[in-house]
């Protein structure tokens, strides 16, 4: 590279490929589902690296999987994925993406599938350091508690990386070492396929191992740089114990991302977001407020303790719970109301209607301006079929109402309390729909007495 080319070359010129490996069996999850597809924060934890590469401008994203991981090839959608066909190591499940890239110039980062805490910025701060040392690899090291297992960055006295040893191949020296490869590693694309075919798998495990290529580079006399990283991005996800404690930092950081957006949390630690939630500018989350996936909140609006929300909509200035429960196509309009033990699903709430108290208002509309009152519900299942309940603007559902679905309410109606709403309600009408109450008068104290008489 010459000296101009390089002043030209800015990070984020160099074109970047990813090849994430995803094609172990994660046997120590004990679970039917592949490893990587397992959520963190409600999104499979291969999304979450998928999402780094796409925010590290990927040109092109690779993932690698074992022979029929149709679920994960779906997952990962659209990003191609390229099978290898005999779990025989890193070096080897990476050639399995060589055709795919066939022709790319440029980075090649190789990442985990299982490192659902990895970050744009550590892809694009490996970039740089690779850039900067003029190296053919950059490899992500880490410090971690406990470096059993990993393999140990061996440096010389200059602090150039020399090899990479695997914990099974390594002398009680080399195992010494603290700092440890994360898995990450970014290569100098036309450097990387030449290493790859030189690999040999004469070590412990008999596997062709990715790591093995620094030793080679260095062969060359070229240089690989190590770019140190925080232990917790690096985190490999292994056992159901690992994924709680991704799960854990996922959640502090979403938090925190959140909090710095403009969005107060009473105690964020109790707070549990996912991936794809969106909150607006001065929305503020009280203590034990639990987010599903697909949840996006506008401005100003409050959402009080213990609620729990999923697949809802919410416009600027809604008021929500305590103790609320938002399901799968909630859509509330902007200041509506929904209160204490109050289940919406698939419902349109309109603007400045109030659900306050103890609701179901399921498969249903509500115009604007409405008030649905304590113990109303939707009667939307009659065993076999869902039926849609619709509620006008302006109008006033008595408390205790139920509304036997399909039926419905039109604008400015008032309905009694207590009411069995079989058939529709006109707009403007009142109706009423209960037993008539008899009163006997000055029975009550003859009654007592009769039943005291009895045995
Ligand atoms: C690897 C590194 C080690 C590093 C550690 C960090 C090698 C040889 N070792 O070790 O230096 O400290 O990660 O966590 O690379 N995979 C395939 N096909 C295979 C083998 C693995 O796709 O044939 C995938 C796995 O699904 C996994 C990743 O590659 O996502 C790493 O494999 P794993 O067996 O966990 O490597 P480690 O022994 O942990
Ligand atoms: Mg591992």
């Amino acid at each position: 590279m010459t000296g101009d080319s390089h002043m030209m070359n800015n990070m984020n010129t160099i074109p970047l490929a990813c090849v994430v490996l995803a094609a172990g069996q994660g046997t120590r999850m004990r679970s039917s589902l592949p490893k990587v597809l397992h959520p963190v924060a409600h999104r499979p934890m291969l999304l979450h690296v998928l999402r780094a590469c796409e925010l590290a401008q990927a040109q092109k994203t690779v993932v690698v999987v074992a022979p029929s991981m149709t679920e994960v090839e779906a997952a990962a959608a659209p990003h191609r994925c390229a099978i290898q066909s005999r779990p025989l190591g890193t070096g080897d499940a990476v050639k399995a993406a060589r055709e795919e890239l066939k022709g790319f110039q440029g980075d090649i980062a190789v990442l985990f599938g299982d490192t659902p805490l990895m970050t744009a910025e550590t892809l694009r701060g490996m970039q740089a350091r690779r850039r900067e040392a003029d190296a053919w690899i950059a490899v992500a090291g880490f410090r971690p508690a406990n470096p059993f297992g990993y393999g140990r960055l061996i440096l010389d006295a200059q602090g150039r990386l020399l090899e990479i040893v695997e914990e099974n191949d390594a002398t009680p020296d080399q195992r010494a070492v603290t700092l440890c490869n994360g898995g990450a590693m970014l290569f100098d694309a036309k450097r990387l396929w030449p290493l790859l075919d030189r690999l040999g798998n004469a070590n412990a495990k008999s596997e062709y191992y990715l790591t093995d290529c620094v030793a080679l580079a260095r062969k060359e006399s070229a240089s690989c740089v190590v770019a140190e990283i925080p232990a917790e991005e690096i985190l490999g996800i292994n056992t159901r114990v690992d994924l709680a404690q991704a799960e854990s930092l996922m959640q502090a950081k979403l938090r925190r991302t959140a909090m710095l957006d403009g969005v107060s949390m009473q105690a964020p630690e109790t707070v549990f977001l996912a991936a794809d939630t969106v909150l607006g500018r001065d929305v503020a989350i009280g203590p034990h407020v639990v987010f599903g996936p697909g949840v996006t909140v506008g401005d100003n609006v409050e959402i009080r303790a213990f609620s729990h929300l999923e697949g809802a909509h919410i416009a600027n200035g809604a008021l929500i719970g305590p103790y609320a429960r938002l399901r799968a196509g909630t859509s509330l309009a902007e200041n509506a109301h929904i209160g204490n033990f109050v289940e919406i699903k698939n419902a349109a709430i309109g603007a400045g209607t109030k659900v306050n108290h103890l609701s179901y208002v399921g498969d249903a509309t509500v115009g604007a301006g409405t008030n649905i009152g304590a113990g109303t519900i939707t009667c939307n299942y009659d065993g076999f079929n869902k039926h849609k309940t619709a509620i006008g603007s302006g109008a006033s559902v008595g408390a205790n109402t139920s509304l036997v679905a399909p039926v419905s309410v039109g604008d400015g109606a008032i309905v009694g309390a207590g009411s069995v709403i079989t058939q529709n309600v006109p707009e403007d009408a009142i109706a009423i729909a209960r037993g008539k109450q008899a009163n006997l008068e000055n029975r009550a104290s003859r009654f007592r007495a009769s039943r005291r008489k009895s045995p």
